[in-house]
């Protein structure tokens, strides 16, 4: 009622067209729980400076769910949501369905952001079909106040001196608290898993697919990396039995946050939460590359979420305005500020501001950090990974076994693609 009413007063042809359609942008986001007062007043924000009403509509944490509740829409090609957030692991599966609005024909400009995110991700036949709102990358989280007091004089740069440190100061660190873990990561059956093992497959020499997009699963290196992941929770026991159960992000998050955990691997957004009032770690924690197996290099998976216009909506040109406010300058800083997420905008992390923070020295990541294959059909490449790497880390499958049964399913994926 108060958009028809603004509409009669500044826009009077449109009196009769405009007030039987819908008048408001529908935005679906998802993402850890605190995060939806920020989206909230950016709504609201947007509102009051365009008169354009955002009705925020709540997704949920996990990236495949927020997959499939954005998709129930676009495969009815319904107009609503208008505008949703995607994971880059599913941007390219959503491009190759052509349920994306071209965005430049808006005037939108892709310049100030990660050029090769965009190249990878957002480019789609030429066209610009999505925008980083923030990107990712795998992180080391680790209690300074704990290495320090046990002498070891800064983070792990192998594994092995990870495990090492972790089983000494969980041993030491019992005494005063039983729940203590050495190391907490993402092994739960979901998409997270599949991030955390590129990094160990790729600080191992090894990884998913080769240069030409083949999959090469089966590998010494990817052998010795899922080897190493079950022995964390199997043999050297420092990570708990519920990484390979349940464990995500959130869970990670708040047992390191407690001060229950040496080490965590997790995104920039815990530095935000980690660092709050209330937090055990406020003061004591620290980041840093994650670590590498011996002769080779440290590895962090590139992650992050893109803004989408969906190509049934029927309020596209204040979809994209939205969607330009969301990854405006003021708006990325405000965003970087509060929730710790790095900014898909390059020219945000120079702000004085940003750069005191810890996400100010993260930019450099974001240009080496390792991509899933952006093809259609990587969340079936991921289904089928998700599965075997769990059921390894599980040790209800020997590694080899698990690495080949995952290759042969894979192929087949490829193959169905390739006719
Ligand atoms: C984070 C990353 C995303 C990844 C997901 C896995 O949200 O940004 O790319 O797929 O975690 O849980």
């Amino acid at each position: 009622m108060k958009t028809c009413t603004r509409l009669i007063i500044t826009m009077g042809l449109l009196i009769v067209t405009g007030c039987g359609r819908k008048q408001q942008v529908t935005f679906m986001t998802g993402g850890a729980p605190h995060e939806f007062a920020f989206w909230k007043e950016l709504c609201d924000d947007f509102e009051e400076a365009t008169g354009v009403h955002v009705e925020l509509v709540r997704s949920a944490t996990q990236t495949e769910q927020r997959k499939q509740q954005i998709q129930v829409g676009l495969r009815g090609r319904k107009p609503d949501p208008d505008v949703f957030t995607m994971d880059i692991a599913w941007v390219g599966q959503f491009a190759w369905s052509e349920w994306l609005e071209p965005l430049e024909g808006y005037g939108v400009d892709a310049s100030p952001f990660f050029r090769n995110i965009i190249e990878l991700a957002d480019r789609h036949n030429g066209a610009l079909v999505g925008l980083p709102i923030f990107v990712d990358a795998g992180l080391l989280y680790y209690r300074a106040d704990l290495l320090e007091k046990y002498g070891y004089d800064g983070p792990p740069e192998t594994w092995t001196e990870l495990s090492e440190m972790a089983a000494a100061v969980q041993q030491a660190e019992r005494g005063a608290n039983p729940d203590f873990w050495g190391f907490v990561w993402q092994g739960a059956q979901y998409e997270g898993l599949v991030c955390n093992a590129m990094e160990y497959f790729a600080s191992a020499g090894g990884g998913f697919f080769d240069a030409d997009g083949a999959p090469v699963v089966n590998s010494a290196p990817n052998r010795r990396a899922l080897d190493f992941m079950r022995s964390l929770i199997h043999d050297k026991q420092v990570s708990p039995p519920n990484v390979f159960t349940d464990m995500r992000e959130e869970e990670a998050r708040m047992l390191f946050q407690n001060g229950s955990a040496l080490f965590e691997r997790n995104w920039p957004y815990a530095m935000q939460l980690h660092a709050r009032e209330g937090s055990a770690v406020r003061n004591t924690f620290a980041i840093a590359v994650l670590p590498h197996f011996e002769g080779h290099e440290s590895a962090a998976t590139l992650g992050g979420w893109h803004a989408g216009v969906s190509r049934f909506s029927d309020r596209k040109e204040d979809a994209v305005e939205f969607v330009k406010y969301l990854t405006s300058y003021e708006v990325q800083k405000k965003m970087v500020l509060e929730l710790s997420h790095s900014p898909g905008r390059t020219d945000v992390y120079a702000d004085a501001a940003v750069a005191e923070t810890m996400t100010g020295g993260l930019k450099d990541m974001f240009y080496s950090a390792l991509p899933r294959p952006v093809v259609p059909y990587y969340p079936q490449v991921s289904t089928v990974l998700q599965k075997y790497l769990n059921a390894a880390i599980g040790a209800k499958m020997p590694a080899d076994q698990a690495l080949a049964e995952a290759q042969k399913d894979i192929l087949q994926i490829t193959k169905e693609y390739a006719q």
